[in-house]
């Protein structure tokens, strides 16, 4: 299966194809590459290093990032952007102009390990950027007896999700069927809602620094398409054993 979406860049491999839905791996490429290769697609979601801890700190970290979302919104209606707050809040006055901020989200999780003295990181933030007129998909959220009520003009608004996402780190024993070694996995849980908010069935996703896959498994499970890159090709074999596992698994229910 391929994407006419991809212009420059040969497929690496197609990883998964569930239900009309599939995972397109590209070969490891930087991110900026990886965005001027790629057309059009409905959703980006950016989760670089965060400029602390593993993967180093850059003096233009700001102005690389920068230019990493500006390129993102060139070619996509919503831009998803990770990291910890104090270094996020560097992007708000850089958003392009014809994007505007939909939400500042926080991810809450109890169970961050750190020993450092002080307080002890419990968020991270995901800013939700969008294009004037971008479509946001809240009814996504609903239960089927919401939908009911809903369809039969019984509910007067959509009642959207909370722009607080708790869930915890997979670390330890949490979260062990997902854990796949990626240093900065992050849980599927706290990429669903930002799918789902965003895109339609058949929508595709790209994911220029997908480390261990989450978007793609994520896009798999919700019946969107996606396109997966990493600078890294250890981390792109960690994706594909990823969608291969998740591909197996729904096959044989
Ligand atoms: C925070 S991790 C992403 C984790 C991912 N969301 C997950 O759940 O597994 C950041 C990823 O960005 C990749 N990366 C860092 N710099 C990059 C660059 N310039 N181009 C492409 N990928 C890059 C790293 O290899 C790493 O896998």
């Amino acid at each position: 299966m391929t994407y006419s979406p991809l212009l420059k860049q040969e497929k690496l491999f197609t990883a998964g194809v569930v239900r009309n839905s599939s995972v397109d791996i590209l070969p490891p490429s930087d991110v900026m590459e990886t965005l001027t290769g790629v057309s059009e697609v409905q959703t980006v979601i950016l989760d670089p290093w965060y400029n602390k801890g593993v993967g180093g700190v850059r003096d233009d970290y700001h102005d690389c990032l920068a230019q990493i979302i500006r390129a993102a919104c060139r070619i996509s209606q919503h831009v998803f952007v990770w990291g910890f707050p104090e270094i996020l809040a560097y992007q708000i006055p850089l958003i392009p102009s014809e994007f505007s901020l939909v939400s500042w989200l926080t991810w809450y999780y109890k169970n961050c390990p750190s020993v450092i003295r002080g307080w002890r990181s419990a968020q991270n933030t995901c800013l939700h950027l969008a294009s004037k007129d971008a479509a946001i998909y809240p009814e996504n959220f609903l239960n089927k007896e919401q939908i009911n009520r809903w369809n039969s003009g019984k509910m007067r608004f959509i009642p959207g999700p909370p722009s607080v996402i708790e869930a915890p780190l997979n670390i330890g024993f949490v979260g062990r069927q997902e854990q796949t070694g990626h240093p900065a996995q992050k849980p599927l849980a706290v990429i669903e809602p930002l799918v789902l908010m965003s895109t339609r069935e058949q929508d595709v996703v790209l994911d220029p620094m997908c480390g261990s896959g989450t978007t793609g498994e994520v896009c798999l499970r919700l019946n969107r398409n996606a396109i997966m890159c990493d600078e890294s090709e250890d981390y792109l074999s960690i994706t594909k054993a990823r969608m291969d596992a998740y591909q197996e698994i729904k096959h044989a229910v």
